[in-house]
């Protein structure tokens, strides 16, 4: 392929730079073509990305590694990595280890060691590598490198969005552009242009563009552009005498200025100092020619040369001017929503949960169903289901003197309204109290998953002087076992085969019970770590990835819990109960001294 890009290519994006991003696809709009993004890699976060095609606001999705993008997105083979100087170049390896097509880098200050492993790695795969230190590429009327061509406007002016005949290559991002414009002023724009990037050990050559370009069928003049430093220009003055190159090729390499200079100048890229007379941009002007490439006397004289090879090239009846697209208007006062929700739509005929209208969730008559689909936007298995109405029934509640419905009784007492009431007794679900699940689920899965045995585990804990969640109660013991857990534990273990976190999280229980009889795994302990191995592995990847974060399993707790605090709330409103207040005989006033 000698055009790197065509108009169904397809990035992965590596780094959430939204603003880059989104002029990938305002300009995929302008070219009449689809969304050019299929994924961002943000290892931190799994959460889509809103972004606009045209005037339409879009959920862009992101995955948390390579390995998943490629997996998701296999036709996606362009990787824009936007890591930082540090990352770049594990992205860079991963991403030739993974077969991908082109890579460009962005980053500047990559050491240059590390751009040397990346270029064999490359050669040896075939890789294109573009940059770093670059803006990157883009093949006109086809696929833009994140912000190359600069604004719409500028993109505009520089006709990036319908193909011309130049092909251009230049080591610096800032010139591209600038050249994108002016080739675009002075003959029928470019077909493709690539900054290689002004580090000294680019990941492609001047040369190896200029070379695919020389193959390529509708390119017809190529425009180079260079600066001070490297010797590279020489390669192409012997593939120009060797006829290697035959189109015309318009040269100019920057930095002549650098004679009115003390020696050793160095501008603003990493490789633009000369070393040696050699490597002046006099020099290097001179010697390519000398070659035959047409080099103007100063830079002010490329727009003539670039209008006179293309007019010639008209003349001879190799290209004619391109037809005009009529170009898609961008809208200029694009808003994001302010509100985002990907569960359920209110818009059409009959409201839906995730895409299911609401009357098959009604005819169903399941609440979990219903949960599952609104919670984790998925459907579970039947036993799945049946277990989570089993956890539900067994969390609704544990008579008026536990927290939370106490807290609720007394709320209800002082006449508070109903909602106010549960609101009340919800509030007092937390670490010690029915809010234990998620810390405890996630507490021995990263135990378990560590490696730890059971007694290291309660060791490690002890020696943080944390509690283990999930573990203790007040009243219930070896001696007087909470059946919850053990009618829970006994329909888990008979319907779902190996729970290797329940059986992790028992044997811990079987090491702090000895401790203290009432150290068991309790209610809260035996629906976290089950639901891990029961729940975990049927949820859909995006809303697994966030499964220890979200509060899902407090919130099963909670959903539970409210069927029976707003049972005590309605018990107490029908006995009229008085204004609740604590007896002073049981609260110990002061410091409680002995007088
Ligand atoms: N991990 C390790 N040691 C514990 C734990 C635990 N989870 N819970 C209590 N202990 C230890 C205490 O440090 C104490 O040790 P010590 O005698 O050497 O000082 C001893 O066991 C007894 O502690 P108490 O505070 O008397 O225990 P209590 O019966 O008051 O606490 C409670 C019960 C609050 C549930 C406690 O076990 C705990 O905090 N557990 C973790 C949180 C949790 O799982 N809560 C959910 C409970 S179930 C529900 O609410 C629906
Ligand atoms: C509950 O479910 O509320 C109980 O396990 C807590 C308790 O102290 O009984």
């Amino acid at each position: 392929m000698s055009l790197l890009f065509s108009p169904t290519t397809l990035a992965i994006v590596y780094g959430r730079k939204m603003v880059s991003v989104q002029r990938m696809l305002d300009f995929d709009v302008l070219a009449g073509r689809k969304p050019s993004v299929a994924c961002i890699v943000d290892p931190v976060s799994s959460a889509p990305q809103k972004t606009f095609f045209g005037a339409k606001e879009f959920l862009l999705p992101v995955v948390r590694t390579l390995k998943e993008a490629r997996e998701r997105f296999p036709q996606a083979d362009v990787l824009i990595n936007f890591a930082s100087q540090r990352s770049a170049g594990a992205v860079v390896l991963e991403g030739i280890a993974r077969e991908v097509r082109v890579i460009a880098t962005i980053a500047e200050g990559v050491p240059e060691s590390d751009t040397r492993q990346w270029i064999v790695e490359a050669q040896r795969s075939g890789t294109t590598l573009i940059g770093p230190a670059t803006v990157g590429a883009v093949t006109a009327g086809a696929f833009r490198v994140g912000d190359t061509g600069g604004s719409t406007e500028h993109l505009i002016a520089s006709k990036l969005h319908r193909a011309g005949c130049v092909g251009y290559v230049g080591k610096s991002g800032g010139m591209s552009n600038e050249l994108y414009r002016m080739i675009a002023e002075h003959s029928s724009g470019i077909a493709e242009g690539v900054a290689i990037g002004g580090d000294r050990n680019p990941g492609s050559t001047l040369l190896s563009h200029i070379l695919r370009y020389q193959e390529e069928p509708s390119i017809a003049m190529i425009v180079m552009t260079s600066e001070i430093g490297g010797r590279e220009e020489e390669d192409i003055a012997k593939a120009l005498k060797e006829k290697r190159i035959t189109k015309p090729l318009i040269a100019w390499v920057a930095g002549t200025s650098a004679e009115h200079f003390p020696k050793d100048v160095q501008f603003g890229h990493a490789g633009a100092w000369a070393a040696s007379s050699a490597e002046t941009a006099q020099a290097k002007n001179q010697l390519l020619k000398k070659a035959g490439a047409l080099v103007p006397q100063r830079f002010e004289g490329l727009p003539e040369i670039i209008a006179k090879t293309y007019e010639a090239l008209k003349a001879s009846g190799r290209v004619q001017d391109p037809m005009e697209p009529i170009l898609p208007e961008l809208p200029s006062d694009r808003r994001s929503a302010h509100v985002q929700c990907t569960i359920s739509d209110d818009r059409g005929a009959e409201a839906t949960y995730g895409s299911t209208p609401i009357s098959q969730f009604i005819h169903d008559g399941s609440l979990v169903k219903t949960l599952a689909r609104l919670w984790w936007k998925t459907d579970l298995t039947q036993e799945a289901l049946t277990y989570l109405e089993m956890i539900l029934v067994a969390v609704a509640d544990h008579g008026p003197a536990v927290a939370g419905a106490h807290n609720a009784i007394v709320a209800a007492s002082a006449d508070k309204d109903t909602v106010s009431a549960l609101c009340s007794g919800l509030l007092t679900i937390g670490p010690r109290f029915g809010g234990a699940v998620d810390a405890a689920a996630r507490a021995f899965f990263d135990a378990h998953a560590r490696g730890l045995s059971p007694q290291e585990f309660v060791d490690a804990m002890k020696e943080q002087g944390e509690r283990i969640p999930g573990i203790g109660h007040k009243i219930r013991s070896v001696h007087n076992p909470d059946t919850r857990v053990s009618t829970l534990l006994a329909f888990a273990q008979d319907h779902f085969g190996d729970l290797p976190l329940t059986t992790y999280a028992l044997q811990v229980e079987r090491i702090t019970t000895t401790k203290k009889p009432n150290l068991i795994l309790n209610v809260d302990g035996l629906i976290g770590v089950s639901l891990v191995d029961i729940l975990l592995p049927q949820l859909p990847k995006d809303v697994a990835d966030g499964f220890f974060e979200a509060g899902y399993l407090n919130g099963l707790f909670a959903l539970g819990r409210s069927v029976g605090i707003l049972g005590h709330i309605f018990d107490q409103k029908r006995l009229k109960s008085p204004l609740y207040r604590h007896p002073q005989e049981d609260i110990l006033y002061g410091e409680g001294t002995l007088d």
